[in-house]
């Protein structure tokens, strides 16, 4: 026989199962449970009831009200649970996406490479020395021994800036006459730094960078100049290298030299290549410097950091350090 409690109870059990949030549930279970609860009026109506029915009905009634109370605490763990994975879906956190990292920076090609050029002559006893990018025609041609008819000194090749006194200095040689304008021998000297010529192709640039090295003292030797740069350029390039010294010419040394490597110790070139010009400071250039020519000798080095940048690193156009293309310049960070 189907009670009214029965009904009740029925009814009850499906509603905590339909139940879809927490709250409708607790709603739920006051309306059931609740001082004013339909299960509760069950229980105030015992009162009326004969006294032997009363025990038998009382325990029908606290039974379907455990039964009720379980249900709930039931339903409220599924809710729980849902709600709980709801959330976890939505804050979830892809761990294995690449993270959005910091790209470090780092200096430009060029002037890692300066500073490469300035540990080594540092570390063999060189002082960094700098001089004015703009110059004047005496420091850049004329106590350099460069005659007035020298090609170097047309319009085509020099920058002038102020008529024909004042120029863009074409080379890093001028710092040489500074620093021996300006202190005795022993003078063990690098200048870097920017100098222009008017050109510009895959190999030149109307701007470009150079270290200028000097030593003058007595008694120094070409065998001297060739053992440094021995040292200088292996070090440079990290591995034993021949080196090919070449006669050549510029007014302000003598002997002069161009000096090549072999291009397949570095692995980028096949035969001798070009890195850099040398020689021993003519007694000329000293003198017009105030440093006594009989007494003292000295050699110079100009190198291109463009240039040794280029073969160090097999850059074969030097326009790209120019251009500043990420895709470029990351591969030197
Ligand atoms: N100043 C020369 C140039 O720019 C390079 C050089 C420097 C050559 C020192 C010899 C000695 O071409």
């Amino acid at each position: 026989m189907t009670t009214e409690l029965d009904r009740l109870r029925d009814q009850a059990l499906a509603d905590i199962d339909d139940a879809s949030s927490l709250a409708a549930l607790d709603e739920k279970r006051v309306a059931l449970l609740g001082k004013k609860g339909v299960i509760t009026a069950q229980l105030k109506q015992l009162g009326a009831l004969a006294p032997d029915q009363r025990k038998a009905e009382g325990a029908r009634i606290n039974a379907v009200k455990t039964e009720i109370a379980e249900a709930i605490a039931q339903r409220k763990q599924t809710l729980e649970a849902l709600a709980l994975e709801r959330r976890l879906e939505e804050e979830s956190v892809d761990v294995t996406l690449p993270g959005r990292g910091r790209r470090p920076g780092a200096a430009h090609p060029i002037t890692q490479t300066r500073e490469r050029i300035e540990r080594l002559f540092v570390h063999n006893g060189f002082e960094v020395v700098h001089g004015p990018e703009i110059e004047d025609d005496y420091h850049n041609f004329e106590a350099l021994n460069v005659p007035p008819d020298h090609p170097a000194r047309a319009m085509q090749d020099t920058f002038y800036v102020d008529g024909a006194r004042l120029l863009l200095r074409t080379h890093t040689s001028p710092v040489q006459i500074r620093t021996m304008e300006s202190r005795q021998p022993p003078i063990r000297v690098i200048a870097p730094g920017r100098v222009y010529r008017c050109d510009s192709d895959r190999t030149h640039s109307p701007m470009f960078h150079q270290v200028e090295a000097l030593y003058v003292a007595e008694r120094v030797s070409f065998a001297e100049l060739r053992a440094e740069l021995q040292s200088f350029l292996e070090a440079f390039f990290d591995t034993e290298l021949k080196l090919r010294f070449r006669p050549s010419y510029f007014p302000f040394t003598e002997p002069s030299a161009e000096v090549d490597i072999d291009g397949r110790s570095l692995g980028t070139g096949s035969g001798w290549m070009e890195v850099l010009g040398c020689g021993m400071v003519h007694p000329r250039v000293l003198e017009a410097a105030g440093i006594d020519g009989e007494r003292y000798t000295g050699y110079a080095i100009g190198m291109g950091v463009e240039r040794l940048a280029m073969l160090r690193h097999g850059v074969t156009d030097l326009r790209q350090f120019y251009e500043n293309d990420l895709r470029f310049l990351s591969q030197f960070v």
